[in-house]
């Protein structure tokens, strides 16, 4: 057990909710009274919840479809459009001005979109989408910085009936291209380039470097001009998104779509080599993106100021940067640029100058700024921040106590929020003024969630560690793996008969019933909350002429929470350059995210009898750990002492 968690599990301190009236939930008993709703009469109060926080353009007769097990529906029947719901909705109810996005350039550019000038974007991107020949259901593309534009694209799919898939801008070409050849997209919608550390991040010659290697699918790039870099253009395929906006109206009739109708791709790493796309549906997804806002950030559209750093990237970037706050009518902070540029202060002169009232982050965000010093935050006005949350990887006690008391001045409640991708909203976080709270807990399933830790067999465990499972729908849920309907049931569900869907997390619960989420239970690595599978940083360093065969593990690491430790075997002689050439490699194939920090080489890899790598016996050695896996059934014994040398020097 690595020091962290184990420090985690000894965590008592506690701290009670504060009285808050105007809360969206404000109390425990409200917290009980709602999951006893859900106890009593399942569908009957999603069905509710759904009615009221919803615009539907034709009421759903049926909740939940479970005849096809595994795969649920959910408001079967019921019509609506998502961007509806985000723009026109508000607009309608009087609320046109209220700004929508505001957004800062690294540079300190800022501009403000209110809902009225959002939705004539939307609309002029969805018929400018249009006249290049995007039906609904076709996918689309999208790899951007963190601008407008960015949410402008997405809502402009979702007002069509298209279904987009971003690809986050760090990825490399290879796995934009593996990605758009997935989804077989017809469209992808890029900029020139972002800005990162003063200079720029440069992405449409990703994209043309993707393009020329295949994807044949592939009928347009819409470019827009942000960073100024010279980009090249192709003649027919390529077209500047201002021009094809500005011939286009600003309005839009929004497409009638299913509740069902496919919303969005994300793709994701799982244990196995390729990425899977997960499949998220319209209305299940919007109704928990709204409602988690307002009981998980306690969201009050009319004054709140959210803001969640990460990237639209990611699933975090499409329902709490985007999604969420919109669906709510509130206000969003997009930020492009990186945390500490120019200084470490830069998140903390963003709240306040901006007035941030809800601020969610990744633990490793914190860590990174708690090095640097309090001296930065206290340079700032934070009095405006009234709700903290984390997301991504368990948070540590330290990283928690510093936010509560130097960022929050030990007034803030902070939420740590249990999800992923597939769940498409939160699932396990406290409900701010209802909730107590403790460093390193997610606390308590929210209400309608019905998580449970088993053991191997399914059984509930109650007074040790075990395997987190959710044993009802809910629905935000994933729909499927995009063209792998077979990978969905047997990663998810087949291990318990398709009754429970299986997280891959490994989880505890306390006397209290709160819980305690250790981390994954298979070879996916969280590398400052980014989400990637061994297997793929695997295949990307076999794939280099020089490497026999490689094995990835995760080790502790004190900012990232885990880093990514190679152990390579070479076909042919070692040489001082290899280093740098196969992290360049990995960057190349996946993104300078997957580079390893650590590369060992050796003369063979740990396997079993059978010729499996033992990869316990690997995160051992990569943590510089006592060997605690039983070694019994290892090949040849003296792997260890030449893996153990590796790392010398
Ligand atoms: C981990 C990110 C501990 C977990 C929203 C999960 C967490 C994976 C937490 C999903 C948390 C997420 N505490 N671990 N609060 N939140 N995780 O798909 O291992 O990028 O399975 O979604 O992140 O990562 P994903």
């Amino acid at each position: 057990m690595s020091s962290t968690i184990a420090s985690i599990l000894e965590e008592t301190r506690i701290f009670e909710p504060q009285q808050n009236q105007h809360a969206n939930i404000g109390s425990l008993d409200e917290y009980h009274t709602l999951r006893r709703c859900f106890s009593d009469d399942f569908d009957a109060t999603w069905r509710d919840l759904a009615r009221e926080h919803l615009d539907w353009r034709a009421p759903f007769t049926r909740v939940l479809n479970r005849e096809r097990a595994p795969f649920f529906s959910w408001f079967e029947d019921g019509k609506l459009n998502l961007s509806e719901n985000c723009l026109d909705r508000h607009i309608a109810a009087g609320s046109g001005d209220r700004t929508a996005i505001i957004w800062e350039s690294e540079a300190g550019e800022v501009r403000r979109i209110s809902y009225v000038e959002l939705l004539a974007d939307v609309c002029r991107a969805a018929n400018a989408m249009r006249e290049l020949g995007i039906e609904s259901g076709d996918r689309v593309v999208i790899y951007m910085p963190m601008i407008p534009e960015a949410a402008i694209a997405m809502l402009a799919c979702t007002r069509i009936g298209a279904i987009h898939s971003v690809v986050f801008g760090a990825f490399s070409a290879n796995a934009l291209r593996e990605r758009i050849e997935d989804a077989e997209a017809k469209l992808v919608i890029t900029a020139d380039g972002g800005g990162r550390r003063g200079g720029v991040h440069a992405l449409k010659p990703k994209v043309d470097d993707a393009l020329s290697g295949g994807c044949h699918c592939i009928q347009h790039v819409l470019v827009v001009r942000h960073a100024g870099n010279e980009v090249g253009k192709t003649a027919g395929r390529d077209i500047d998104w201002h021009d094809a906006l500005k011939v286009q109206p600003d309005s839009c009739e929004a497409l009638t779509v299913d509740s069902e109708h496919p919303l969005f791709i994300l793709y994701t790493s799982g244990s196995t080599g390729k990425p899977k796309g997960i499949l998220h549906s319209t209305a299940g997804y919007l109704l928990w993106a709204r409602l988690t806002m307002q009981w998980v950030f306690d969201f009050q559209p009319e004054t709140d100021v959210f803001w969640c750093t990460a990237d639209v990237g990611w699933i975090t970037g499409h329902t709490y940067s985007v999604y969420g706050p919109l669906a709510c009518g509130g206000t969003t902070l997009m930020y492009e640029g990186v945390p500490t540029y120019p200084d470490p202060g830069r998140l903390w002169k963003i709240c306040a100058e901006h007035g941030v009232t809800v601020f969610y982050t990744a633990p490793t965000a914190i860590r990174a700024l708690i090095k640097a010093g309090d001296e930065w935050p206290n340079q700032h006005d934070l009095s405006n921040l009234r709700v903290l949350g984390t997301v991504g990887e368990p948070i540590n006690p330290e990283a928690w106590m510093w936010y509560h008391n130097v960022i929050g001045k030990g007034r803030c409640p902070i939420v740590d929020t249990w999800w992923q991708t597939e769940t498409g909203g939160h699932m396990i976080a406290p409900l701010p003024f209802a909730t107590s709270t403790t460093p390193g807990s997610a606390t308590l399933p929210l209400p309608g969630i019905d998580a449970a830790i088993v053991d191997e067999q399914g059984k509930l465990v109650t007074d040790s560690g075990g395997l987190l499972v959710i044993r009802q729908p809910w629905p935000s849920m994933l729909r499927g793996i995009w063209n792998d309907d077979a990978r969905y049931v047997d990663t998810y569900w087949k291990k318990f008969n398709n009754t429970f869907y299986f997280a891959g997390d490994g989880a505890r619960c306390d006397d209290n019933g709160f819980f305690w989420i250790m981390g994954r239970v298979d070879d996916v690595l969280n590398v400052s909350g980014h989400r990637l599978g061994t297997m793929e940083i695997e295949s990307a360093l076999v794939s280099h002429d020089s490497v026999a065969e490689a094995a990835v593990v995760g080790r502790p690491d004190d900012i990232k929470g885990e880093a990514i430790c190679a152990f390579v075997v070479l076909k042919a002689a070692w040489n001082e350059a290899l280093v740098d050439a196969l992290r360049a490699h990995v960057a190349k194939e996946i993104g300078a995210i997957a580079k390893p920090d650590d590369i060992r080489f050796a003369d063979s890899l740990p396997k079993t009898r059978s010729g499996k790598i033992m990869r316990r016996l690997l995160r051992d050695i990569a943590a510089g750990r006592d060997i605690t896996s039983d070694i019994s059934t290892l090949e040849d014994q003296s792997v260890i002492e030449k893996l153990q040398r590796s790392g010398q020097g």
